[in-house]
């Protein structure tokens, strides 16, 4: 972080998944822009990272190891962040991921995992959230979809993965559903949807794929893979004040796919 922006400044902003990938991304481009961080995530070693990479930036964050698939660790880390803050302005339900594979072949229990991992967690933080914002009446809840909503080429042609489709479809209702709830509070709900996205974790993979008729490159019209920034801009601008007529929309970015 070599220059400091105001776009976020003064919010508290709670991101959930913050340990790797999307999620670190995000909660630095928000600490970035002025944001107090509170991080969430079930891997201890990679969020203490996060929270060290914000502060050597110059930026504001703590952490808290908590699985937000489960009640109990949810309603612990939203009453400790009001405690230390006072208020959430800001949550980003980032959380998600899974693989269930071919649709004959699919394990009942990665059903369940995937469900409760994508929709569960965005259910449990966001009724948490919900409650304060709709009390302060302001807000902004973040939740990341996919591009998987509507089938992925590659993953569904090469491998599938129905479970996480079906995931991250419900929650662009679930957004929907929750923005018309929260409208006359003025608390903005909304989703991200990203294409695929260079990560740590995932870039190997699309790499391996590339060659295939419907690899990522390939079937996405702007012709590369995205990178983190990518999403983290988009999510910086629905949590910014610069989105405050925006509500119950899935952004899609996914370099035209
Ligand atoms: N990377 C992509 O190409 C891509 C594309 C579309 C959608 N997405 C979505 O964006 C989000 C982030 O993706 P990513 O690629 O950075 O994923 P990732 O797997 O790298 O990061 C997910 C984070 O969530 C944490 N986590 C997992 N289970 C948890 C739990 N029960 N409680 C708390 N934390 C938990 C992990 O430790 C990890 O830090 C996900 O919702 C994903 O589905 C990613």
């Amino acid at each position: 972080m070599q220059s400091r922006g105001h776009r976020v400044a003064n919010k508290i902003a709670l991101v959930t998944g913050a340990s790797a990938g999307l999620g670190r991304a995000i909660a630095m481009r928000l600490a970035e822009e002025g944001a107090t961080l509170v991080m969430a995530d079930i891997e201890a070693n990679g969020l203490a990272e996060t929270e060290r990479m914000i502060r050597d930036a110059g930026g504001t964050a703590t952490s808290v190891v908590a699985d937000v698939t489960e009640e109990a660790p949810v309603k612990a880390l939203f009453a400790g962040a009001l405690a230390a803050h006072g208020r959430i302005d800001i949550l980003v339900n980032d959380v998600g991921g899974g693989s269930s594979g071919r649709i004959w072949e699919a394990k009942a229990e990665d059903w369940d995992f995937i469900i409760r991992l994508n929709l569960r967690s965005a259910f449990l933080c966001t009724r948490e959230a919900a409650a304060h914002m709709r009390e302060r009446r302001s807000g902004r809840i973040i939740n990341l979809s996919s591009g998987s909503r509507e089938g992925t080429p590659w993953t569904a042609y090469y491998m599938g993965n129905s479970a996480y489709s079906a995931a991250k479809a419900g929650i662009h209702g679930f957004t929907r559903g929750v923005a018309l709830e929260l409208a006359e509070y003025g608390v903005t709900v909304n989703a991200v949807a990203p294409g695929p996205i260079e990560t740590e974790k995932t870039g190997p993979g699309f790499r391996q794929i590339e060659h295939l008729e419907y690899g990522p490159i390939r079937a996405t019209p702007l012709r590369r893979i995205g990178v983190p920034a990518d999403i983290a801009n988009a999510v910086l601008y629905l949590a910014s004040d610069e989105a405050n007529y925006v509500t119950g929309t899935t952004l899609a970015v996914a370099g035209g796919r």
